[in-house]
């Protein structure tokens, strides 16, 4: 008999000593499932009903994203800066569900809308809440995807390079200090200000206009766990995640998941706001599949989720084992991004 088999026939063994602890897993079962049950979003919004926002639509996890949505009937706004990008997204998405929406909207030009956006533009951001306002009266579901990456240790980007435990030059001009400043501050318009602008902009709208509110925020591993040559990126992945967390409570009405994927495939890292290059292995070959991502993050939002870690388990063990056990989680961090201290 295996291990499996001994428990199973021990556990049966001791409900059926004790009918008290049967009946008790019982209701623990009955209530996790009416709890599950009472806590999906499609009890009282079905997907035909809801109504998407996607920004950072034009390409990778978002673009995903909208044709998931826009495959199962929901009506989807895609926004991203790149036009023609966008105008095949909202062709993609038309043609994956050309059906009428169940509340009698016909064709597909009210079901997708695409916006040309930059969600760090306070401007672009209201003029595309008008436009939902008026054209579908409303908001169910804000997805912010969008993000830029960084892919440099700093002090390299302030121009100063480490040779056996001293710098070359000895100490940052003041030039590579405000070249510092100005690639921080792109990150931090890309990473943080922009979901703070789309958080801003649209929880009152979503709260006024959604029988189940919900914000999914695509945040990030690099966001919880440190690695070298992201302290830039890192660091704007995880702040908007509190930020995001923070408002979770400051508006419980609303639900707020958060996606947290290690690498993912596609071409993040070519949006490198420091020029940096790629240090890991191929993130196309080994990275965690665009639609995979896609379809947990609709999963998540379905069942209120709150932290999606991807891969599950490995990501979860590595953010708690960084807090107790931190060099084991730095030495491979520093493996993953090929770094080695000079
Ligand atoms: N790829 C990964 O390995 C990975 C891993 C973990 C987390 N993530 C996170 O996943 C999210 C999506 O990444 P991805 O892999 O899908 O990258 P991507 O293919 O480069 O997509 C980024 C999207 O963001 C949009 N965007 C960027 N800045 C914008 C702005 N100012 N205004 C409006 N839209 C903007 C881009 O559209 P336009 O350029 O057309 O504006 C694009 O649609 C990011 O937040 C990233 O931090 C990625």
């Amino acid at each position: 008999m295996d291990t499996l088999s001994v428990a199973s026939s021990s556990v049966k063994a001791a409900l059926g000593q004790h009918p008290a602890l049967l009946t008790l897993a019982a209701i623990f079962l009955c209530h996790r499932l009416l709890h599950n049950l009472r806590r999906r979003r499609s009890r009282i919004l079905p997907r035909t009903r809801e109504r998407v926002l996607v920004i950072g639509a034009s390409s990778g996890i978002g673009r995903a994203i909208a044709h998931e949505y826009a495959a199962t009937g929901a009506r989807v706004c895609v926004v991203g800066r790149r036009e023609q990008q966008l105008n095949e997204v909202a062709a993609e998405c038309a043609s994956l569900h050309p059906t009428p929406t169940a509340n009698g909207a016909t064709g597909t030009s009210e079901r997708i809308l695409h916006v040309v956006a930059d969600f760090n533009n306070v401007e672009d951001m209201v003029a595309l809440r008008e436009k939902l306002e008026n054209e579908w009266a409303g908001l169910d579901t804000l997805i912010v995807s969008a993000g830029v990456s960084a892919l440099r240790p700093l002090l390299e980007v302030a121009g100063l390079e480490q040779r056996g435990g001293a710098f070359y030059p000895p100490h940052a001009a003041a030039e590579g200090i405000k070249r510092t400043v100005s690639v921080a501050t792109a990150a931090i318009q890309g990473n943080y200000l922009g979901p703070l602008v789309s958080a801003v902009t649209f929880i009152p709208l979503l709260c006024a206009t959604s029988p189940a509110p919900s914000v999914a925020l695509i945040s990030s591993l690099a966001g919880v766990i440190p690695a070298p040559t992201r302290s830039i990126y890192a660091s704007t992945k995880g702040a908007a995640l509190l930020l995001y967390q923070s408002l979770a409570i400051e508006h419980p009405s609303v639900a707020f998941t958060y996606i947290l994927p290690a690498t993912v495939e596609g071409d993040f890292r070519a949006s490198a706001v420091d020029g940096g290059t790629v240090r890991e292995a191929d993130p196309s070959k080994h990275g965690l599949k665009r639609v995979a991502v896609a379809k947990r993050c609709l999963r998540a939002i379905d069942h209120k989720e709150k932290a999606v870690f991807m891969p599950a388990l490995i990501s979860r063990v590595g953010h708690y084992l960084y807090w107790v056990f931190p060099s084991f989680v730095e030495r491979a961090a520093a493996k993953k991004y090929n770094y080695t201290a000079n």
